[in-house]
This record gives C-alpha cells, sequence and structure tokens, in this order.
C-alpha cells in the first residue's frame, strides 16, 4: 500500500470527478461561464441546466415551470410543524427540519433511480422556497401568501414573502444572486450531501445534511455575517479604522477570501452592481441606515483587505448587501442561498448515485502508541 498524502481541510486534494461545474479557468456550469449565464438566462433556465444536463428549449422550460410551479405546496402538516418550533428557532434550522420532513411525504423518498431522484429534486426546488417563506410569515404572525404559479422562481418566492409583488429590478437582481449561488463543484455542502448518499442514503437526507453543512459561517452562514461586519464597521468615517483594528485582532471579515479563489471571487464582481443599483434605488430608511453607506462602507473594508491582507470579496459580501438593500431580514439570507443550491446538490447527488461509490477516506492517526488495557482496580 502506498503511504497516502495528506492535506489539512483536504486542500487541493481531488476526491472525485464531476461533468457539472469547475471552478478551472472561471467558474461554469457545464462548460457554460457564470458570467454568460447571469446575463443570458433566468435562474429557472440555469436550473434546468444543473438537473437536467442541457439549457432548455422553450418547449422544455415551460414543461419544467408547470411541473415546477405545480409542486410549489407543502403538505398541511409540515405548517403544524412550523407552528411548533421553538420561537428562536432561526429560518435555516425550519428549513432544515422541513428538508428532512418532505422526505416523509414525498412517494418516490427510497428510489434512488435517476428518474425518481430528478423528480424529487425538481419537487424540492419548488418546496424549499415555500418553506422559507411560510415559515418567516407564521413567525411575524402574518398570513401565508398563496404561491403563484405564473412567476419565475425568484418573483414568486419575493411575492409570497412579501404579499406583493416586487419590481422587476429587483427580481433580476435576486435572479442574479441565485443563479451565481447555484452550484460551486466540491463544496463543503455538496461535498456533505455526496457522502450522505455514497452509502446509499436518499436524496432528502442528502440534502438534509447539505443544508446543515451550509449553515456554518465559514460557508453559507457568511451572507448573514456579512451585514454584521458592516454594522460593526460603522460606515465610511469608522471603516478603515475598525477594519485594521479587526484585522490586529486577527478577526475574520466575513465575505473576504476563499479556499480556491486566491486573486478574487467573479461571482462578487458579477453580483457588485446589482448590490450598488439596489442600494441606490431604496434610499436611507428608519432602522436599517441607508444602504448606500453601506456600500461606500463596503468599497473602503475592499480597500483596505486588499492591501493589508492581499485578500478579495467572495459572493457573500455582495449578496449580504443586495438582500438588505431589498428589505430582506438578515436571517433569511443563507436560505435564500440554499433555495438556489439546492439545484447543485441535486445535481451531484444525482451524479454520485448514477455511478456510486462509497466515499469513505483514511485518517492519518495522531493518537498514542498500541498499549495494553489495565484491570479498572490498576489504572489511575
Ligand atoms: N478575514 C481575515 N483573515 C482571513 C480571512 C478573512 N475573511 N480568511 C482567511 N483569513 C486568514 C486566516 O486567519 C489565516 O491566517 P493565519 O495563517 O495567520 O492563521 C489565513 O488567512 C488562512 O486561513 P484559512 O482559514 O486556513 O484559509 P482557508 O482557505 O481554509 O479559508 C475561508 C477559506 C472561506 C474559510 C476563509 O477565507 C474565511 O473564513 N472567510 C470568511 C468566511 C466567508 O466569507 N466564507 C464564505 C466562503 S465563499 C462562499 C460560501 O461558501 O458561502
Amino acid at each position: 500500500m502506498t503511504t497516502p498524502t495528506y492535506s489539512p481541510g483536504l486542500e487541493g486534494v481531488i476526491a472525485g470527478e464531476t461533468t457539472i461545474c469547475t471552478v478551472e479557468g472561471g467558474l461554469s456550469y457545464r462548460g457554460y461561464s457564470v458570467g454568460d449565464l447571469a446575463e443570458n438566462c433566468s435562474f429557472d433556465e440555469v436550473a434546468f441546466l444543473l438537473l437536467h444536463g442541457e439549457l432548455p428549449i422553450a418547449a422544455q422550460l415551460k414543461q419544467f415551470h408547470t411541473r415546477v410551479a405545480a409542486a410549489r405546496r407543502l403538505p398541511p402538516p409540515l405548517k403544524e410543524l412550523f407552528a411548533a418550533l421553538p420561537k428562536w428557532t432561526t429560518p435555516l434550522d425550519a428549513l432544515r427540519t422541513a428538508v428532512s420532513s418532505l422526505g416523509h411525504f414525498d412517494q418516490d423518498a427510497a428510489d434512488n433511480s435517476h428518474d425518481a431522484n430528478l423528480r424529487k429534486a425538481e419537487r424540492l426546488l419548488a418546496q424549499i422556497p415555500v418553506a422559507i417563506a411560510d415559515n418567516y410569515r407564521l413567525a411575524k404572525g402574518q398570513p401565508e401568501v398563496p404561491a403563484r404559479q405564473d412567476l419565475s422562481h425568484a418573483a414568486n418566492f419575493l411575492y409570497m414573502l412579501r404579499g406583493v409583488e416586487a419590481s422587476p429590478a429587483e427580481v433580476k437582481a435576486m435572479d442574479v444572486s441565485l443563479i451565481l449561488y447555484a452550484e460551486h463543484e466540491f463544496n463543503a455542502s455538496t461535498f456533505a450531501a455526496r457522502v450522505i448518499v455514497s452509502t446509499l442514503s436518499d436524496l432528502h437526507s442528502g440534502i438534509t445534511g447539505a443544508i446543515g453543512a451550509l449553515k456554518g459561517p465559514l460557508h453559507g452562514g457568511a451572507n448573514e455575517k456579512v451585514m454584521d461586519i458592516l454594522l460593526a464597521a460603522g460606515g465610511p468615517e469608522k471603516a478603515e479604522e475598525w477594519t485594521r483594528a479587526a484585522l490586529a485582532r486577527k478577526d475574520r471579515i466575513m465575505g473576504f477570501g476563499h479556499r480556491v479563489y486566491k486573486t478574487g471571487d467573479v461571482r462578487a464582481g458579477i453580483l457588485k452592481k446589482y448590490a450598488r443599483s439596489a442600494a441606490e434605488a431604496n434610499p436611507a430608511r428608519e432602522g436599517g441606515g441607508d444602504p448606500l453607506k453601506w456600500e461606500e462602507t463596503a468599497d473602503i473594508i475592499e480597500r483596505v483587505m486588499a492591501t493589508e491582507k492581499n485578500m478579495f470579496p467572495n459572493l457573500d459580501w455582495p449578496a449580504g448587501r443586495l438582500y438588505h438593500a431589498m428589505k430582506l431580514e438578515i436571517p433569511l439570507y443563507t436560505p435564500i442561498f440554499a433555495m438556489s443550491r439546492i439545484t447543485g446538490w441535486a445535481a451531484h447527488v444525482i451524479e454520485q448515485l448514477d455511478n456510486n461509490r462509497l466515499i469513505r477516506p483514511r485518517a492519518l492517526y495522531k493518537g498514542p502508541a498500541a498499549r495494553a488495557v489495565k484491570p479498572l482496580g490498576e489504572r489511575g
């Protein structure tokens, strides 16, 4: 047996093969660069691409939309479960519970065939935004807003959340953020999903685990922490001093740095202009401050991070600001990430199960040398 190499955090390790996405030469999904997709496609088209392998023709997109829109509803017991959750339950934790529970109600739950997995993936794509919006409104004591079948994924979500249709500019900005969040190769949550289903578990279990992995602030949870950073920095006047002091304390500035991208994340550049436009469209408001002030603060932090740490923003940096400018509450930001990444997760689950081999790496043992057990009375 050859001596295995060890890389902490599996950095640089090739842990599998995929046809879904690559970060080599700029991020692309099934051969299309994310910039091209963000400019020329809707999230719904990108969801089809990730799940079905090719961009849809018009008739395929229409059928896909019809199937997904028809599945925008939850089993009634799930709403009772939401009502029973402790009031401190975060929207992401409620979503994790919802996806796990939805497995009980899905007739295909235990069927790991390619076609059954696609059916389940499309249903979860439809159900996740409904679960986020219903749970959110319930927690606020507001009546639920039934899903609309005529709206896109992004537009329907904003409609269900607010009870009024979003502007075309808001829908476009949300759509672009969803396209950029949709897929990212062997990131922690996707890898977690692949590990789970590699035991021949099922899609709902894999996605439930993926949501748990997404939650952490080093991964998807970072988009919620971005606003904490900006609020702590306090505004353009104090931002430079605050950032230097935070770096001196060795604090992590959430929304910066990346395991793979060391010279910048192309997705952050694409979304930045949407965050700025949303801030311009939403002037100062009570309680949440002035979105333009946070854009200026962000620019200063970016400059200091580049000069002091040679570190650049990742996608969560503009996404957190965009959602804040759109007046969405901070605890919804990571659930929104999940509402998009369900496509990438499901595509990977399907790819794994279509050609499965158990994922079971080794550990480098650093514990005590071999020793004999002493009888209880002789220990200590
Ligand atoms: N701010 C300040 N210092 C940082 C940051 C940061 N955001 N990120 C890394 N460092 C420092 C870190 O403290 C360490 O310093 P030292 O060598 O002195 O101990 C060094 O850089 C290497 O850090 P690492 O954690 O070993 O690097 P990594 O490649 O494992 O980290 C990362 C990747 C994303 C976990 C990290 O950059 C980070 O914690 N960023 C902030 C959280 C964040 O924005 N996460 C979102 C990631 S991208 C999209 C997504 O998945 O949601």
